[in-house]
């Protein structure tokens, strides 16, 4: 087949404090890693039919799919949600392969999402190839996400983590100290498919309710919810976004002691008010907050299970991977 050859790389992204507050316009302040989901093929024809290093069944699909929740193989289904909510999609034929571990809370959903979209020929901003492809993982999974993976992995800034605000859904820069690093340890496999993750937005839409948007609230305000549950949630939301604003701050004033504090109490908030934690995570935290040389760690991500984040003096940690900010989505030259 005669067609156009691509060549895709989409990095995962790791969250270095702010967790679950972007499906209710509130702050993240994700960073994208090293780690990357490539695709390699040829544009063309009327079929989107891709293979996978990681799955021993293939991928063939119209460009027309009316129900990309029933796909199979289902690794499949994030695929086939991106190419129904393309505007105009395009035959491919190739292969992806990834080095971010599945189902490990490092978005390596979001990057297949990504870069099949890049791959297909979609030609949007970051904005817009990150809405949708939060729309085709929505659809394909029927788990309420937000946007903070899609727009992480589309932005990235090599060097920077991003403060998101995912109420107007501006992007800003942070730069990472050079004499600091993040570690992300690996604690246990998950999928936010089955999980209580809907639950929670449920239940913020509750406190929503009760209190008008999150995104804007006081954790006073949250205290005055009636319901306990709602109130815990909602407590975690206003703290985190709180939270997100300082460690931003802390890190542009280099004040690496008071940001390692924060994604202490980042986990605290999740384990306690928000229940997105696990004991595996607890001790792993516990575990690695005792270690000299370490400012603070928290779970990242979507919760139980997948990954601690640390962030540590240079060469403090044994364990994990050191992962370096990197940019977001592109084409490789080949
Ligand atoms: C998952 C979702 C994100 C976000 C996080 C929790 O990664 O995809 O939208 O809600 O969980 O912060």
């Amino acid at each position: 087949m005669s067609g156009q050859r691509v060549h895709v790389l989409a990095p995962g992204r790791v969250n270095l404090i702010g967790d679950h507050t972007d499906y209710t316009g509130g702050l993240v302040l994700p960073m994208t890693i090293d780690r990357y989901t490539e695709i390699k093929g040829t544009r063309g024809g009327d079929r989107v039919h891709l293979s996978s290093f990681d799955e021993p069944d293939a991928l063939d699909l119209p460009l027309h799919v009316e129900r990309p929740q029933d796909v199979e193989p289902t690794w499949g289904r994030l695929v086939a949600g991106v190419v129904s909510e393309l505007p105009s999609p395009v035959g491919f034929q190739g292969k992806v392969s990834t080095d971010i571990p599945i189902g490990a809370g490092l978005s390596s959903s979001a990057a297949l999402e990504v870069a099949v979209a890049l791959a297909l020929g979609y030609r949007g901003t970051a904005l817009e190839t990150a809405q949708l492809c939060r729309r085709a993982e929505n659809r394909a999974w029927g788990v309420p996400t937000g946007i903070m993976d899609q727009l992480a992995i589309t932005a990235g800034v090599k060097g920077h983590a991003l403060l998101i605000d995912c109420g107007d859904l501006t992007v800003q820069p942070v730069r990472l100290p050079s004499d600091l690093e993040i570690v992300v340890v690996f604690v246990q496999q998950r999928t936010l498919v089955g999980s209580p993750y809907a639950e929670r937005v449920a239940e913020c839409a509750a406190a929503e309710a009760v209190i008008g948007p999150l995104r804007t609230a006081t954790t006073d305000e949250a205290r005055t919810i009636d319901d306990p549950v709602v109130r815990m949630r909602a407590m975690h939301v206003t703290g985190e976004n709180q939270r997100v604003r300082d460690f931003a701050s802390a890190l542009g004033a280099h004040d690496l002691h008071t940001a390692g504090r924060l994604m202490v109490e980042s986990h605290e908030s999740l384990r306690l008010l928000y229940a997105t934690s696990t004991p595996a995570m607890d001790a792993a935290v516990a575990q690695l907050c005792a270690l000299p040389g370490v400012y603070g760690a928290r779970m990242t991500g979507g919760g139980f299970g997948g990954c601690v984040v640390a962030l540590t003096e240079p060469g403090a940690l044994l364990q994990g991977w050191v992962v370096q900010a990197v940019a977001g989505a592109g084409f490789a030259a080949d």
